[in-house]
């Protein structure tokens, strides 16, 4: 995620490719751990050539992927999604108006559950495709969604279950839903908010789930003009909203807070009669125009439960994007995190940074001169919260390729374990994930 401003040295980053290629045994420095057994596989917008994407959030989805089994790395690939709007140019809004939850881009994020893989975006269902990033259709849970299924869902590490949510556009309903462990869609509730806003990613813990209404509101006209269909406003205001997952019948209580926005939570915890919401905070986005992003800053949202208030805090300064923690820990509480640097100032970014939040400290993994990360995941190992790697695809703009990075997680700063060799360059995309073999 960055400004729209490009410079020389991540110009190619931020270009659509314009081919599907497999490359096989891969060259690699280092040493991959020979636990690895899996594949990682990164979303992303590339629309295909001659197709002009009315914005960067908007190209059709292609997946990036890197096969790693006892130390080799056996293949990469890109496909795209082959989704009814790639395949067929299938429209998303009828003609009557109404929108087609079978259409979408498909170029958010890819998940394994329930034994599927889903390709994902917000507006649409999701699309099942597989390890080899063949395209296999709609996925809609057996007609049981009710509505488009959010690219961030989360799982809870406790029950296996995956929790999702959707925002239904224009009608202003939200919907979140129960997927259990073997893939069932087993609740399905219905949520009134006042309109339709950009919902991106939402918080789980233990008992409740929190959601962010925040003033990036859909407009229609934005969307009639071919543009994306959101910006700011001033009108909104914004709340948390927290739903108790305990009660089936419990309305979702709703907390004012001070406008701002929020792609993607780092994490949440309970803590006696609070929750804290860690987050990546704009202070505002989109007022004019959506095609650049403002600068943001960690931030926590302290949910007195009891008071029913929210608390504001900045917990560290600098601009971030892309926070991940390890999964084995979500909503639970946590004491690392990790997301990428991003300097608000048009340049891609160049580092990793690890935040400890328990001792209020950070470290960094620098990318050489020209390289650009994307988001990094961490991929679990050994039990122990930082016991495991940071993996992602890093662009190299000295040979216009891109490598695929393995960082020890719990020492960022040291060079890395591994570097898998692409042959081609992997450019800027949204979000990935290490799928084990014995995952979904
Ligand atoms: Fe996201």
């Amino acid at each position: 995620m960055g400004t729209a401003t490009a410079t020389p040295t991540d110009a190619g980053y931020r270009t659509p490719v314009s081919t599907e290629i497999e490359a096989f045994d891969l060259p690699v420095e280092g040493a991959l751990p020979s636990e690895l057994c899996g594949d990682y596989i990164r979303n992303g917008p590339n629309p295909p050539p001659g197709v002009k994407s009315g914005h960067l959030f908007m190209g059709d989805g292609m997946l990036h992927g890197v096969r790693l089994e006892n130390g080799r790395a056996q293949v990469y690939r890109n496909r795209w999604v082959r989704t009814r709007a790639f395949v067929e140019h299938a429209p998303f809004v009828r003609l009557n108006g109404t929108v087609d939850l079978t259409v979408g881009v498909a170029n958010t994020n890819i998940i394994a559950h329930g034994n599927r893989l889903l390709a994902l975006i917000e507006s649409s269902f999701p699309t099942e495709v597989t390890r080899e990033l063949a395209t296999t259709g709609v996925y809609d849970f057996g007609a049981a969604l009710k509505g488009p299924f959010s690219a961030h869902p989360h799982r809870d590490p406790r029950t296996g279950e995956l929790l999702g949510f959707g925002m239904q556009l224009r009608a202003g309903a939200l919907f979140f839903y129960r997927i259990d462990a073997a893939g069932t869609l087993v609740e399905a509730r219905e949520i009134a908010v006042p309109g339709s806003t950009m919902l991106h990613d939402f918080a789980i813990t233990e008992n409740y789930v929190v959601f962010m209404d925040l003033p990036v509101v859909f407009d229609m006209l934005l969307g009639l003009r071919g543009k994306f269909p959101y910006r700011w406003s001033d009108k909104y205001g914004a709340r948390l909203g927290i739903l108790d997952r305990r009660d089936p019948n419990a309305a979702v209580r709703w907390l004012e807070i001070a406008p701002c926005y929020v792609f993607h939570v780092m994490n949440a915890v309970e803590h006696g009669d609070e929750i804290r919401l860690d987050v990546v905070r704009y202070a505002e986005l989109w007022r004019k125009g959506n095609d650049s992003f403002n600068p943001t800053t960690l931030h926590r949202f302290t949910i007195d439960l009891a008071a029913g208030r929210v608390s504001e805090a900045t917990l560290d300064e600098r601009s971030v994007e892309f926070p991940r923690t390890d999964e084995r820990l979500t909503g639970s509480a946590y004491r690392y995190g990790y997301a990428v640097a991003v300097s608000g100032s048009g340049e891609g970014s160049k580092e990793l940074r690890k935040f400890d939040l328990r001792d209020g400290t950070t470290s960094e993994h620098r990318f050489g001169a020209g390289c650009v990360p994307g988001e990094m995941v961490f991929v679990p190992g050994a039990a122990g919260e930082d016991a495991g790697w940071m993996m992602g695809y890093v662009y190299d703009a000295a040979r216009d390729g891109s490598d695929l990075v393995v960082l020890d997680a719990a020492n960022i700063a040291a060079p890395p374990v591994a570097v898998v060799h692409l042959p081609v360059r992997v450019p800027l995309g949204f979000h990935g994930n290490w799928i084990p073999d014995h995952a979904g």
